[in-house]
């Protein structure tokens, strides 16, 4: 058995210029974008619409050509070793691209052909059941709803038993409870050693789910790392005061603190973690002539970074 390698995935240097559709000359969808991806990792990679995702994942399934750099998939580089690295990984894609008259059953067959795997070693059963198809076997595409579907796209990039798994917006157009039933079974497959990609517009589920975060703007690749190193990243945290009293201003003890008023008795403070700026803010509060009624506290989370690092401008005030 060959050792496996210590990154699934490899992108080093990666552009893409597409033709405008309206004719105008090139535009960049991807701008020298290098990172790594740790073999058996829950990777996110996020972006605004229009970052790049996409494309860099249908560059990764073969369905779009690059314009410069390379990638390696599983040791394969895609240029050299084409069929090897294809073998290697399984791409559900944003479209519900499914052919309305095969059953569920049917796609996986023609799928299983596609890569020559021998009706005897075939899974189809096991992956249905895995994504929660079984009872949907026979039942033609067309008839499935949306989730349905995008668990079918799940189950197809399952046949070849693919080490890399990348999903792209599995989650979108997903009620709740079936949302929940998907990341369960996509952390399965993690747990089961499968290597995991995944574009989502839901933040709090890949901060929830995913241990490594990468973030694409404009085609630039603006974070790479661990989800505990980019929290921290944000050094401010939010205390949120309520008094138990409408204030007709601030009162003037406060002032330095820079008060921003939610509502009549409600007072929103930023003060950096960690450096005895909230024991300030509290005996600051305690001497300040109104009854406080209330205190609490707001942590950053990976919307807050998210905005920072993909918003054009940074405006003067930061919603609360
Ligand atoms: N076939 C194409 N021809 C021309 N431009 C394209 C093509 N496909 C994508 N683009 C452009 O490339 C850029 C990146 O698109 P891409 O679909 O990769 O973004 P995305 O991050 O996946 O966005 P979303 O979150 O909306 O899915 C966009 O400006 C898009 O208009
Ligand atoms: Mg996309």
């Amino acid at each position: 058995m060959p050792v496996p390698p210590e990154s699934a995935l490899v992108i080093s240097d990666l552009c893409k210029t597409y033709r405008a559709r309206d004719g105008s000359g090139l535009r960049a969808a991807l701008k020298n974008v290098s990172f790594a991806v740790p073999r058996g990792s829950m990777f996110a990679l996020l972006g605004p619409n229009g970052a790049g995702k996409s494309t860099l994942i249908n560059i990764m399934a073969g369905l779009v050509s690059k314009t410069a750099g390379s990638v390696t998939i599983w040791g394969h580089d895609i240029d050299a070793d084409g069929r090897q690295a294809r073998r290697a990984i399984g791409v559900v894609p944003q479209e519900l691209n499914l052919d309305p008259f095969f059953t569920p059953r049917e796609t996986l067959d023609v799928q299983a052909g596609y890569y020559g795997i021998p009706r005897a070693e075939r899974r189809t059963d096991e992956i249905l059941e895995t994504v929660g198809l079984a009872d949907k076997a026979d039942a033609y595409a067309r008839t499935l709803s949306g989730g349905m579907r995008r668990r079918l796209l799940i189950a197809k990039a399952m046949v070849h038993n693919p080490e890399i798994l990348v999903l792209d917006e599995p989650t979108a157009g997903v009620d709740v409870e079936l949302r929940q039933h998907l990341w369960q079974t996509i952390g399965e497959m993690n747990a089961h050693g499968r290597t995991i990609l995944l574009t989502t517009h839901y933040l709090e589920e890949a901060q929830d789910n995913c241990e490594t975060i990468a973030i694409l703007r404009h085609g630039e690749l603006v974070a790479c790392e661990p989800r505990e190193r980019l929290l921290s990243r944000l050094t401010e945290k939010l205390v949120k005061v309520r008094f138990a009293a409408d204030l007709a201003a601030p009162p003037q003890a406060l002032e330095a603190f820079l008060p921003q008023a939610a509502d009549a008795r409600t007072l929103v403070f930023r003060v950096q973690r960690g450096d005895g700026a909230v024991a300030a803010l509290l005996s600051a509060l305690t001497g300040c002539g109104a009854a406080v009624e209330d205190i609490s506290t707001v942590e950053p989370d990976l919307e807050d970074v998210f905005l920072r690092l993909t918003r054009d401008e940074t405006p003067a005030t930061v919603p609360i």
